[in-house]
């Protein structure tokens, strides 16, 4: 962390202090979590992925088999990317087990199974974006990285009383975090968004509120916090959704091939909005034409 001296408010008087109270509330209340008993970097990224999507409660069992079955990337890389679209069988945004599948490919093949450590180099894998490169940084490296996911975007822009771009925040974060524990500073802030600094907070039980300039204000409206960058905002409606239909072709197609002419009655729906469906999963990769007619996950 670096003294401040460029154009952003300083957002706390004593980082010492700040951080101080920080780990003190949070190192004693730590959600006992399985990916916070590893430093393997592949079981973390497969948290980290999932968790980017999904409550945390929901992940553990879908976290526990998808390791169970891919143990490691070149588990995951010999297996057929249908496999890996089983295994994430209900957890949604399939286009995200298409690129750990990748990942996997490109540790083993391009890396001889080593994993890099430094930012670049993790955001150069597919699909690893900043918040996710830092979160194998800090978490599995156990390396300085201030890890921004919803949660701490939304302490973020609270504690300063504004709306962050997603640049200023990330530089508020590297500012804030504390070089010396990475791994619990990260971890610790995430489990205070989650559980305190929540969308309706719960300012009495904040060991920063003191801090606050949200706080300070009296929590008037707006809170910065929302349209935030990186503030997660409401999902569109699932029921009858695209991504709705999808899926179910998909939960379908990991039972074995069926007839494209089929994935209409499946979804119940047009055969022209049943054609388009197919058409996307066959262009994102997450389904392949059998050249019979029918479909099917990549790989059979
Ligand atoms: N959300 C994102 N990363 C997390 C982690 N490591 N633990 C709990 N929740 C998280």
């Amino acid at each position: 962390m670096q003294d401040s001296g460029d154009e952003l408010t300083e957002p706390v008087e004593s980082f010492d202090a700040f951080r101080q109270a920080v780990v003190t509330w949070g190192v004693p209340r730590l959600r006992d979590l399985p990916w916070r008993r590893t430093r393997d970097p592949w079981a973390v990224l497969v948290s980290e992925v999932m968790l980017q999507q999904t409550q945390a409660a929901r992940v553990i069992p879908k976290w526990e088999a998808f390791l169970a079955e891919f143990p490691d990337p070149a588990a995951c890389a010999a297996a057929p990317l249908g496999a890996v679209l089983r295994a994430w069988q209900g957890l949604g945004y399939p286009r995200r087990a298409k690129h750990l599948h990748a990942t996997a490919v490109a540790i083993v093949t391009e890396r001889d199974g080593r994993w890099p450590d430094e930012i670049d180099a993790l955001m150069a894998l597919p699909g690893i974006g900043p918040y996710t490169a830092r979160a194998v940084r800090a978490f599995a490296h156990e390396l300085p990285a201030a890890v921004v996911d919803t949660n701490v975007a939304r302490i973020l822009a609270r504690v300063t009383g504004a709306r962050l771009t997603a640049s200023r925040a990330q530089q508020l974060a590297d500012r804030w975090a504390d070089d010396d524990e990475p791994w619990t500073w990260n971890q610790v802030l995430l489990d205070l968004g989650a559980s305190v600094c929540r969308p309706r907070p719960n300012c009495p039980a904040c060991p920063i509120r003191s801090w606050c300039e949200w706080h300070r204000s009296g929590c008037q409206e707006p809170d910065p916090a929302v349209g935030s960058a990186g503030v997660s905002v409401r999902q569109a409606r699932f029921a009858g959704s695209d991504r709705q239909a999808r899926g179910e072709v998909l939960a379908r197609l990991g039972r074995g091939a069926i007839g494209a002419d089929e994935v209409a009655a499946l979804i119940e729906t047009t055969a022209e909005r049943a054609a388009r469906i197919v058409d996307t999963l066959v262009a994102d990769g997450l389904v392949e034409r059998a050249g019979d007619g029918r479909v099917r996950l990549p790989g059979g």
